[in-house]
């Protein structure tokens, strides 16, 4: 066991900082405020290779380890949790099974421009009716010679308005349960695809979440991801990774919530002396590094355990429960040390707060995550 990173990994965690440092940190606020898609800034992270991290360099990938993936994520996600998982997505949700699943031809035509970041990807699984159980899908899927034909309703997707490749999983017949339900690449200029509404959100602003509506979509079969019957396991398994992907964006807003809250006790005196002087300070600052640091850890090795080719759920299950609760105790922590200015825009904690509940509810709920982490358990 070591816990040392390599050189190629410290590099990438240093080039994720500087970009986001310099890129990303000084608009942050304002996206949010404004709820603007990071376009030119998604495009540069495009350039750098951050949107296909782990794609091999043949389909247009930066061709790196998933324990490079989580440093930048954590890096970028510090500066904008929203960027964050706008990179997450189209990374762990939507290159990952194309590149897992897909035929070579796919591969080609589809994961390489995602992998480049020419292009978005979104993932379509959760329904108004299909949230946590995810296998209640009432998107339909119905062959018409060599077309599928998708009808049906997607809710809550990131990156949902702006993709230009999605990954759909629909229903062939619920009487199959979870083993009739198909994955499809489906392009977002096909006609009977519409954007209905974008969610006004509480945190995550600046990435958009929308709600989404197949209306007799017409998917050509060779669109087809993975064999017949398993399109609830190419979810499932891209959950893994993707959950790995939401644990380092919660890791990246508790760390950037943690140095400012440390700083501020710094500078920050009341009672004649810096409030980091008093013990009700400084047992906060104990917890919240200590919490900080668990959650890193976890997520580490998360991300080693999908790198060795070991199965990852219940690890990925893990670093995401863990670090996502953590964001939320870090956050709440901070805007408390910041005390009334803690709570006002002016200061950066009010956004890290508001941005750190989703890491509790999407890619599955820590209700979610206890379940897998439990199964997984009880079958040891
Ligand atoms: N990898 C591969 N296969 C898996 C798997 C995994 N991680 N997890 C389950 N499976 C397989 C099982 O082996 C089983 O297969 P067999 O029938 O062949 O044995 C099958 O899938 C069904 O498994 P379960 O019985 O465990 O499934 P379930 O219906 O009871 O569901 C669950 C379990 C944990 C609740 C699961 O449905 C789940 O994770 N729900 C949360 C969904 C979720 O995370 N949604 C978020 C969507 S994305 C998002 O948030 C939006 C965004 O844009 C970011």
């Amino acid at each position: 066991m070591q816990f040392e990173l390599t050189e190629q990994q410290r590099m990438i965690k240093d080039l994720a900082a500087d970009f986001a440092a310099r890129e990303i940190a000084p608009i942050a606020a304002q996206m949010d405020e404004e709820e603007r898609f990071p376009a030119d800034v998604v495009k540069k992270m495009g350039e750098l290779g951050f949107m296909g991290m782990n794609v091999p360099e043949q389909y247009g990938g930066a061709g790196l380890d998933m324990v490079c993936y989580v440093l930048a994520m954590e890096e970028i996600s510090k500066a904008c949790a929203s960027t964050g998982v706008i990179m997450s997505v189209n990374n762990s949700l939507v290159c990952w099974p194309i590149e897992t699943y897909g035929t070579e031809e796919q591969k080609v035509k589809w994961l390489t421009p995602l992998a480049k970041g020419e292009k978005l990807g979104a993932y379509c699984l959760s329904e108004p009716g299909a949230g946590t159980d995810a296998a209640a899908q009432t998107t339909m899927a119905k062959k018409d010679g060599d077309h599928w034909v998708l009808n049906g309703m997607k809710n809550f997707i990131t990156n949902g308005a702006n993709a230009d490749t999605l990954i759909v999983f629909a229903h062939t017949d619920p009487e199959l349960k979870h083993k009739g339900i198909l994955a499809f690449i489906v392009d977002a200029k096909t006609e009977g695809f519409s954007v209905i509404r974008k969610e006004e959100k509480m945190g995550i602003r600046a990435s958009d979440t929308a709600q989404l509506a197949f209306d007799n979509v017409r998917v050509p079969a060779d669109q087809q991801l993975g064999p017949d019957g398993a399109g609830f396991k190419v979810a499932m398994s891209t959950l893994d990774g993707g959950r790995i992907g939401i644990a380092s964006q919660a890791l990246g807003i508790s760390a950037a919530a943690y140095e400012a809250a440390l700083e501020y006790s710094k500078v920050r005196e009341q009672f004649g002396r810096p409030i980091c002087k008093f013990q009700a300070i400084q047992w906060k600052i104990a917890d919240m590094a200590t919490r900080l640091e668990a959650s890193r850890l976890l997520t580490y090795r998360a991300a080693c355990a999908k790198d060795q080719g070991k199965r990852y759920s219940e690890e990925a299950a893990m670093a995401k429960l863990y670090a996502s609760e953590t964001s939320h105790f870090i956050t709440n922590e901070a805007v408390q040390i910041f005390g009334g200015n803690g709570y006002s825009k002016e200061y950066p904690v009010e956004r890290h707060f508001r941005d750190a509940k989703i890491t509790e509810i999407y890619e599955g709920t820590s209700e979610a995550q206890r379940m897998v982490i439990s199964a997984m358990e009880l079958r040891k």
